[in-house]
C-alpha cells in the first residue's frame, strides 16, 4: 500500500501530461513544484504559491539544481489564485496540489487556514479541465489542523457527485494523527 505522499505523486503522474497547466498551492521547499515542473515539461506552465519568501528562495534553487525552466513562483496566498491566472489558462488547469499545515523545520505558527484553503480549492476546482484533479495532503496534528480538516471535509463532502468524484485516502491504524489525502476530480461531461 502506497504511503500518502507517494500516492499523491502517483495521482499527479497519472493525471498530468506534457504541456499541461498546473498549480502548487503550497510551495514550501518546492518538492511538489519540482515534480509538477518535470511532468509538464518545457511546454507546460506551473504556478506555485507561498506566503513565505524563504519558500520562493528554496523552490527557485531546487528548480535550478534540477535544470528546470523558471516557473511562476508567487509570493501571495493561494486564496488569490484567480488574480494570477493568465486568461488562456481559465478553465484549463489540469492539476493542483496542496500540502496543508506548516513548513517542516520552519515557523510552526505559519499554517494554512480553513478560509483561505477553501477559497483556493473553490477557485481551483472551478478552473479545472474535465478529468482535472485537486489533491490535498491534510496534516491535522498541529493546533488548528483539526479545524481546517473538519471545514475542508465538510465542504468537499457536499460537492455534487454528478460533477465531482471526491476521494479520501489514508491509514486508519497509525498513531499521532497520520496525514491523509483528499482528492477532487472533475468528471467529464458524458
Ligand atoms: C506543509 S508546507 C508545504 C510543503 C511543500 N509542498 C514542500 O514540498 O516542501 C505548507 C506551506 O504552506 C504555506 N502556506 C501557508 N498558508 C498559505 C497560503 N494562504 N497560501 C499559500 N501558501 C501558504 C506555508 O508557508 C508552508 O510553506
Amino acid at each position: 500500500m502506497k504511503r500518502v505522499i507517494p500516492y499523491s505523486h502517483q495521482l499527479l503522474k497519472e493525471t498530468i501530461q506534457p504541456g499541461d497547466v498546473v498549480v502548487d498551492a503550497t510551495m514550501g521547499n518546492g518538492h511538489d513544484t519540482l515534480l509538477l515542473s518535470e511532468l509538464v515539461g518545457e511546454s507546460g506552465f506551473v504556478y506555485a504559491f507561498d506566503i513565505q519568501e524563504k519558500a520562493l528562495t528554496a523552490t527557485k534553487q531546487r528548480l535550478e539544481v534540477h535544470q528546470q525552466p523558471p516557473r511562476e513562483l508567487i509570493l501571495d496566498s493561494h486564496a488569490h489564485v484567480e488574480n494570477y491566472l493568465k486568461p488562456e489558462h481559465n478553465r484549463h488547469i489540469k492539476a493542483a496540489i496542496f500540502n496543508l499545515g506548516y513548513l517542516p523545520g520552519s515557523d510552526k505558527t505559519i499554517i494554512t487556514t480553513p478560509d483561505s484553503t477553501i477559497t483556493a480549492v473553490k477557485t481551483l476546482i472551478d478552473h479545472l479541465t474535465f478529468d482535472g484533479l485537486v489533491i490535498l495532503v491534510v496534516y491535522h496534528g498541529h493546533p488548528g489542523g483539526d479545524i481546517e480538516r473538519d471545514a475542508l471535509t465538510a465542504y468537499l463532502s457536499q460537492l455534487d457527485q454528478k460533477s465531482f468524484d471526491v476521494l479520501r485516502y489514508g491509514f486508519i491504524n497509525q498513531k499521532n494523527h497520520p496525514p491523509f489525502i483528499l482528492a477532487v476530480k472533475k468528471k467529464s461531461r458524458n
